[in-house]
């Protein structure tokens, strides 16, 4: 039997929100999909495309990394930020480009530009804050939150915060300013590493065309 005219679904894992709307205007950009493939107004969290043979899952921006390291999907958008934080055994395929924001430590304005020796800082990724003060041999208490991080600093539970800013407007609104930028992240395409040969095959072509763009 001739398995190279084959094809499974490939099927690609985006985070919940702004940046899979980014994703699929990336992806029919490049001529990938029909931009109206999927509803993001629908409660569908899978969306299949027949005629290319691409499956589309909607998931929490915290998991897209677990998915794509497990084999749960081949692909995956992620930001780098999720992929520092997570250290997901995962290929990074490209830079996407879209989706950029810096991650950064914040602090109360006017307040802590010098670090002290004991810190407490909040944060939504408590690996990079750790991996970020122990680079500067500075002892840290993580405070883990959720959402809202830019509260922690004005009630005196923590002295610093560690999040992601795109345009500071939370930031100016709550009365922080940037202390310094750990790193700019962008979207990244990921991929599982165990790919059997047909899939294999199929994705070479989505990053040729993900290359080209
Ligand atoms: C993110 C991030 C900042 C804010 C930065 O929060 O955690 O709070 O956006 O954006 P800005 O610089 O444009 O103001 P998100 O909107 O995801 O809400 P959350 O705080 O509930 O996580």
């Amino acid at each position: 039997m001739n398995t190279t005219c084959k094809r499974e679904f490939v099927t690609i894992a985006l985070p919940k929100g702004r940046l899979a709307e980014e994703a699929v205007d990336f992806f029919s950009r490049i001529g990938l999909i029909e931009r109206d493939l999927l509803d993001f107004e629908s409660r569908k969290l899978i969306f299949e495309d027949n005629k290319n043979a691409l499956r589309f899952l909607l998931v929490k921006n915290t998991d897209v990394a677990t998915y794509v390291e497990r084999g749960g999907a081949d692909l995956g958008v992620a930001g780098l930020d999720m992929l520092l934080e997570s250290a997901a055994e995962v290929y990074e395929f490209s830079d996407l480009a879209f989706g950029a924001c810096r991650m950064s430590i914040a602090a109360p304005n006017g307040k802590h530009t010098f670090y002290k020796q004991n810190i407490k800082a909040a944060t939504k990724y408590p690996n990079i804050t750790k991996n970020t003060f122990a680079s500067k041999g500075i002892y840290v208490e993580i405070i883990k939150l959720f959402g809202s991080i830019e509260i922690a600093p004005l009630t005196d539970l923590a002295d610093y915060i560690v999040d992601l800013v795109d345009t500071g407007e939370t930031l100016r609104k709550n009365g922080l300013s940037e202390v310094e930028v750990i790193f700019n992240s962008t979207a990244r395409l990921i991929g599982n590493k165990a790919l059997t040969a047909i899939k294999h095959s199929q994705v070479k072509q989505i990053l040729s065309a993900v290359g080209e763009c």
